[in-house]
């Protein structure tokens, strides 16, 4: 039976990786795509879905959701994906109609309707339209099976403030309600993202693997530059498809199941994820924090699934 899974997102070069290995893979039935302010407005992230399920030759149903954190206003990351928010190669405009639904609506009513623990949230970007849809239907988050969720850092520190990653530090206010819902979480946070990096040879391979490759490798030949400018890396941190990785092939990844607190208080750290890795405090395991990867076991996932697509 595939894992029924809404994968929620602010496309972006990552996230649009992450969806098309979704797209890709059997075991997971992907029952639609909620689109979020994050990366880029949300205008353009939900038309950026639509181009990334309409190059899989798919139609997956792709809803807009909130435009805006719930308290405060939005910060965007034109500077690392450029200002269409999937920059380094243009896509023709989607054809694939957006869904009148409101994306938070369409999870609220996808848990209500599937069984009981049946239904993964994957969340690549800010956590806005799932913190709303928790707050506006308390009774769904029982139905929730897991949340898997890219998000914050621990030894890494942040890449939008020293303390802060970006998902997090955007709508901290919402991960602090997701982080506390009480279902099992899974956080792919810097720490492990940092270590999924591109590489020349991969992207070769992937110049190689026709039109989608071709995509592939141009949304990451323009997203590296930003991390190969600020960390010296060699390539660019595949983030987002972490998240699918995980799903798909949970042996790749190392972690622990920890305490992790968001802050939300202090301008200083705000959209910190204090994550008790050495068990110092007494406060409750509330979600498993990845901490490692196996790099070429998961670009080799990664150019196995492209390939079919
Ligand atoms: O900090 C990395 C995260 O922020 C990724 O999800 C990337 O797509 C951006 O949303
Ligand atoms: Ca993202």
């Amino acid at each position: 039976m595939a894992q029924k899974i809404i994968i929620d997102t602010d496309p972006g070069q990552d996230d649009a990786v992450a969806i098309l290995l979704a797209l890709a893979s059997r075991e997971i039935d992907l029952l639609g795509i909620t689109a979020v302010a994050g990366n880029v407005p949300l205008d353009l992230t939900q038309r950026n879905a639509r181009q990334v399920v309409e190059l899989a030759g798919r139609v997956t149903p792709v809803f807009a959701g909130c435009d805006a954190p719930l308290a405060r206003p939005l910060v965007t990351a034109e500077h690392v994906h450029g200002k269409t928010g999937l920059d380094g190669i243009a896509l023709p405009e989607p054809g694939l109609p957006l869904q009148s639904q409101h994306g938070v609506d369409f999870i609220i009513e996808t848990l209500r309707r599937e069984a009981p623990d049946s239904v993964t949230l994957c969340a690549l970007g800010p956590l806005t339209n799932i913190a709303t849809a928790f707050e506006r239907a308390p009774d769904i988050v029982e139905r929730v099976q897991r949340i898997v969720l890219m998000g914050g850092g621990c030894f890494e520190g942040g890449n939008i403030t020293p303390a802060a990653e970006f998902n997090i530090y955007v709508d901290p206010e919402a991960a602090k309600i997701v982080f506390g819902c009480g279902r099992p979480i899974t956080v792919l946070p810097l720490d492990a993202t940092h270590k999924a990096l591109t590489s020349r040879d991969w992207i070769a391979t992937m110049r190689g693997m026709g039109r989608i490759g071709e995509v592939v490798a141009s949304w990451t030949d323009f997203f590296e530059r930003f991390d190969v400018a600020k960390y010296g890396s060699e390539g660019a941190p595949l983030h987002d498809p972490c998240v699918i990785a995980w799903l798909l092939r949970p042996e790749l990844f190392k972690g622990r199941e920890i305490n992790v607190e968001i802050e939300t208080g202090s301008e200083l750290t705000l959209g910190m994820t204090v994550a008790d890795w050495w068990g110092v405090t007494d406060r409750p395991a509330n979600a498993l924090f990845i901490g490692d990867v196996d790099r070429d076991g998961f670009f080799d996932l990664l150019t196995e699934r492209i390939g079919r697509l």
